[in-house]
């Protein structure tokens, strides 16, 4: 796993998995053998091809960088794999190859984003999505013992009318509050393109989704033109002052003490994805950043973001990056464990069991 292997303590640690998009799993396989299902062409003549095209660093921030010429931004790589999800089977298939790859890591319970907006304007139907992975929500946990509640994400670099639109048009699957709702996904959030495009801006949809009874969080990206602003909004502006529940990413707060104080203050964790983080960062920098964070007291898990689309690193071999960079002991990994449970939106039996389980890890060093 992009230098470093597994050890077996990581392996069999028991996980919850907080920040995915669910998009940002599709395998070169499984994008391979649906472009044959929808007969879509793909830009690759070999399936080698397809998967060496995995292998490269994209370009992150092209306003801030300029762009590369032949090499795709990251956001570009993930919608153009999004290209072959045509039908509620294809997304049933991509949130249960993504399930039966966490029942492998030991992650017992996970709430995985999705991009409704990616789909529906591509002409997909809202119904092949949301019903696909509903038949998945409820598979994965009879089939396989992995539990999951989705958080439909609004694309902050669209208009928010679409947003708020989307968000209408996904409601019946909500769960909350929402009369007569289907139970898919229980929080919203906000992801893509965060350049120019802070928190505030959906604050309608927070507020909705809030009166819904659904949670919220946000992305707070690291190392974004503004980033600090963001952040800012994220932990003191959005739900009417309240501040979101939780900030996926949000490494930056450790660079002011106003904004890791306001975490602490309001009890907002970071669903940190290092990985991410990893390719694009020096290690000397980026791991004692995070330990630093948790030393101060901020509630801190470990995730994976977009685990095929960077280097095939998925939640284990994200704990294995903290566990060998950051130096953390066998206990303070058990606790990064823990910390998750806290922070997630699962039923209180759910937390139970995994909470009873992570007091049995050996954690003798
Ligand atoms: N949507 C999917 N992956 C994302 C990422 N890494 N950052 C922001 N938005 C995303
Ligand atoms: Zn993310």
């Amino acid at each position: 796993m992009n230098g470093l292997a597994i050890s077996d303590f990581i392996a069999a640690l028991p996980k919850v998995e907080l920040h995915v998009h669910i998009e940002g799993t599709l395998t070169p396989a499984l994008r391979w053998k649906l472009a044959h299902r929808n007969s879509i062409t793909l830009p690759y003549a070999t399936y080698e091809d397809l998967e060496a095209s995995y292998a490269v660093t994209l370009n992150h921030r092209p306003e801030l960088n300029g762009r590369q010429p032949g090499i795709p931004t990251f956001l570009e790589a993930y919608f153009a794999g999004c290209e072959v999800l045509r039908t509620e089977g294809d997304f049933y298939d991509l949130a249960m190859a993504y399930l039966r790859r966490c029942a492998a890591m030991n992650v017992r319970y996970a709430e995985p984003f999705f991009d409704i907006q990616a789909h529906t304007r591509r002409g997909v139907p809202a119904t092949a999505v949301l019903d696909g992975y509903l038949r998945a929500q409820h598979d994965g946990a009879d089939q396989l013992g992995v539990h999951s509640r989705w958080i439909m994400c609004f694309l902050r670099d669209e208009p928010v009318e679409q947003g708020l639109a989307a968000y209408a048009e996904a409601r019946p699957w909500a769960a909350g509050t929402v009369e007569g709702g289907k139970g898919l996904f229980h929080a919203v959030g906000l992801a893509s393109n965060a350049y120019e495009r802070p928190p505030m801006l959906f604050e309608e949809g927070f507020t909705l989704a809030q009166a819904d009874g659904l949670h919220v969080t946000m992305h707070c990206d690291f190392g974004q033109k503004d980033t600090h602003a963001h952040m800012n909004e994220a932990i003191f502006q959005v739900r009417n002052g309240q501040g979101s529940e939780r900030i996926d990413h949000g490494l930056d707060a450790e660079d002011q003490e106003e904004l890791w104080q306001g975490l602490i203050d309001r009890k907002i964790g970071l669903t940190l994805c290092p990985h991410a983080y990893h390719r694009r960062t020096a290690t000397e920098v980026l791991f004692p950043k995070i330990r630093r964070l948790a030393e101060r007291g901020v509630q801190i898990c470990i995730n994976s973001d977009d685990p095929t689309l960077m280097h095939d690193v998925w939640i284990d071999g994200n704990m294995q990056k903290v566990y060998t960079y950051c130096g953390f002991s066998k206990g303070e990994m058990v606790q990064l464990a823990r910390n998750a449970v806290d922070m997630c939106w699962a039923e209180e039996e759910i937390k139970h069991d995994i909470y009873e389980e992570l007091r049995k890890v050996d954690i003798s060093e």
